[in-house]
């Protein structure tokens, strides 16, 4: 049997985690952890697998006879505009864990808003007892855009909790119980949704989608008036400015903002000390680098037994 194919990792994590995620990750293969200055100059030609994120930007001119590469995150948006990246397979992250984890920051934060929690907190710190209106999950309608991994899962875990669901993506998607959305149709989406959830992709059609315009068209019906905006996507898909404005205007009720257009957060943005905004700094569903390499070893596995790799990246699409 011929030798498995050493693995570069080339993740701009948390290096000490890295290190200690790959210990007994990759049985039977040398591990080329570029972290590790052992590996400067090292000759990288010959390594069929690399496993990047913000990678290096000679990593690609250094090991050209890659044969696959893997994302460490299960958005594709940065590895996508890495210099020289080949035109071999990009598999992309998917993960039980990381799935679940946004699941429950999507609930957290519609919780967070269907009990005024803001409303309660700030009350509480002015030792004022009053009780406010209250609504239950089920007089509300979460609008989920994005009905992928992590749209569907968030979707079921939101129905638990009672709220009505619908959704949103490119193509139809038929999910039992939910009204579903797709393309032109976004305008009568937004008319029935009183929370928008964003969990979609980066991608030249998706930058800047969550502007005013967009934020004009939510439902305004839903028992606290105005609509709330949630976004655990990308940064890059919404308009901070418009966010802001909405909010200041009413437009916007509240957000929950856990990715930025630009990351980290200025201190002296406006969103840290809007009322009813919950900000979290690109957490909520980090990638857990052991769950990442054993998926790697997965799918390297399945190329060289000559399955077909899964959770392939569509270039053209862009996730
Ligand atoms: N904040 C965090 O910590 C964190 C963690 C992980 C991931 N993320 C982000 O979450 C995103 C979604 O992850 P996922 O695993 O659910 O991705 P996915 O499985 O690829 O699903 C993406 C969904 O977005 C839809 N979509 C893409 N472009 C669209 C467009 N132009 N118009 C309408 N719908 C569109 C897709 O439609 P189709 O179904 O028709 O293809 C699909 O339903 C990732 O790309 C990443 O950026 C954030």
């Amino acid at each position: 049997m011929p030798a498995k194919s050493p693995v570069i990792v080339d993740l701009k994590f948390i290096p000490q985690e890295v290190e200690d995620g790959l210990k007994g990750a990759f049985p039977g293969r040398e591990v080329i952890n570029l972290a590790d200055p052992a590996h400067n100059g090292r000759d990288l030609s010959g390594i069929d697998y690399a496993v990047v994120w913000k990678s290096d930007p000679d990593l690609f001119s250094r090991a050209p006879d890659l044969k696959v590469v893997f994302s460490g995150g299960a958005g594709v948006d940065h590895v996508l505009t890495l210099p020289g990246l080949p035109d071999v397979p990009l598999v992309r992250f998917v993960d039980r864990s990381l799935t679940t984890r946004m699941s429950e920051w999507v609930v957290m934060n519609c919780l967070l808003h269907l009990r005024q929690h803001r409303a309660y907190e700030a009350r509480a710190k002015a030792h004022i007892w009053e009780d406010l209106s209250q609504p239950e999950a089920a007089d509300i309608t979460v609008g989920v855009m994005g009905l992928g991994v992590l749209g569907q899962d968030a979707i079921a875990k939101l129905r638990v909790m009672g709220f009505k669901t619908v959704g949103w993506s490119r193509s139809k998607k038929v999910i039992e119980g939910v009204e579903t959305f797709a393309g032109d149709e976004l305008d009568a989406f937004l008319g029935r949704t009183d929370i928008l959830v964003g969990l979609l992709p980066l991608t030249d059609e998706t930058r800047g989608i969550f502007d005013a315009g967009l934020f004009s068209k939510l439902s305004r019906n839903g028992p606290f008036g105005a609509p709330v905006f949630i976004n655990g996507g990308r940064g890059g898909s919404q308009v901070g400015a418009d966010i802001a404005a909405a909010l200041e205007s009413g437009v916007l009720g509240g957000a929950s903002l856990d990715v930025f257009e630009q990351e980290p957060l200025d201190k002296d943005s406006p969103f840290w000390e809007m009322d009813n905004v919950y900000i979290t700094p690109h957490v909520a569903a980090s990638s857990d680098v052991r769950a990442l390499f054993a998926h790697a070893e997965q799918q390297m596995q399945r190329f060289e037994s000559g399955l077909p790799l899964q959770h392939l990246v569509d270039r053209k699409a862009g996730y």
